[in-house]
């Protein structure tokens, strides 16, 4: 951690997650007792939202337990906007991105935490060594290494692990990332946000994590999710490349 007064945040957005909750903020409260929660919960039909409210009531603290209720699923990356500005408002120093279906453990979080310290944004890393995943269908194995192999090259950038949601952010870098002008609603809006870290040039080291496949509830990966980040990834490579051909020719025309 960046010192033993820093106040951490994790943000851990919700959708239908009624049975993986409770289990994610115990081991939480486990292994980071002293880092605040807030859960965003978008309007969950399974009751998840007002588990979270019956789970923020009962806590004993050193923590606390905060509630984000919004009207209806409207995608993981504005969740975490919402989340982020609500963190900021309260002056939190670091703001931690977590998945609450058990996916990411608990106990890897010190280790994110601990490299906060040298780093403005800490991504916890399945395809670095030491890293790994563990039940992930081949399908989704694929997936996850062809996104971040398309990123790597879209984009020019050395992360082996764009797309994970398991991460650390030093406030002071949120606060210079123009959230407001997110557009990522699903989970391009990790890439995005990486994406924007570098361009800013802060300093993104990776910790390797085992990522373990949730045995309860189900995905919300999706189609849309997969086409929005394609078409996104695609337009911000382009968009850089057209910034570096025109500063190149900027330069040879003075
Ligand atoms: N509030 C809110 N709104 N929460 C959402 C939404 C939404 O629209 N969509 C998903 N979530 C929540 C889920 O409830 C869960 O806590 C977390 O976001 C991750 O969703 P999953 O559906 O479990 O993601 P996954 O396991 O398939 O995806 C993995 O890969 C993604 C892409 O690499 C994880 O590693 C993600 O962190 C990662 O972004
Ligand atoms: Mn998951």
């Amino acid at each position: 951690m960046t010192d033993s007064l820093s106040r951490v945040l994790v943000v851990v957005p919700t959708y239908n997650e009624r049975e993986s909750l409770p289990i994610a903020l115990e081991r939480l409260a486990q292994h980071v007792p002293q880092a605040d929660v807030l859960v965003v919960d978008d309007g969950s039909p399974d009751g998840t939202g007002e588990i979270a409210e019956k789970l923020a009531e009962a806590e004993q603290g050193p923590r606390t337990i905060g509630v984000l209720h919004r009207a209806g699923k409207q995608g993981l990356g504005t969740a975490y906007v919402a989340g982020f500005g609500w963190a900021l408002e309260r002056g939190y120093d670091v703001v931690v991105e977590m998945d609450a279906d058990g996916s990411h453990r608990a106990q890897d979080l010190p280790r994110i935490l601990a490299a906060v310290g040298g780093a403005d944004l800490v991504l916890g890393s399945r395809w670095v060594p030491g890293g790994e995943v563990v039940n992930w269908p081949v399908s989704r194995l694929v997936l996850s290494r062809g996104a971040n192999l398309y990123t790597r090259v879209a984009l020019g950038i050395p992360v082996k692990d764009a797309t994970g949601g398991f991460r650390a952010y030093r406030a002071s870098l949120l606060r210079t990332l123009s959230l407001r002008d997110v557009a990522s609603q699903g989970y391009c809006f990790q890439i995005d946000m990486v994406w924007r870290a570098v361009k800013q040039g802060a300093r993104v080291v990776e910790v390797p994590i085992t990522f373990v496949e949730r045995e309860l509830g189900a995905s919300k990966m999706s189609r849309s999710i997969i086409v929005e980040a394609l078409v996104s990834v695609t337009r911000w490579g382009i968009a850089e490349r057209s910034r570096r051909l025109a500063g190149a020719f900027h330069k040879r025309s003075r």
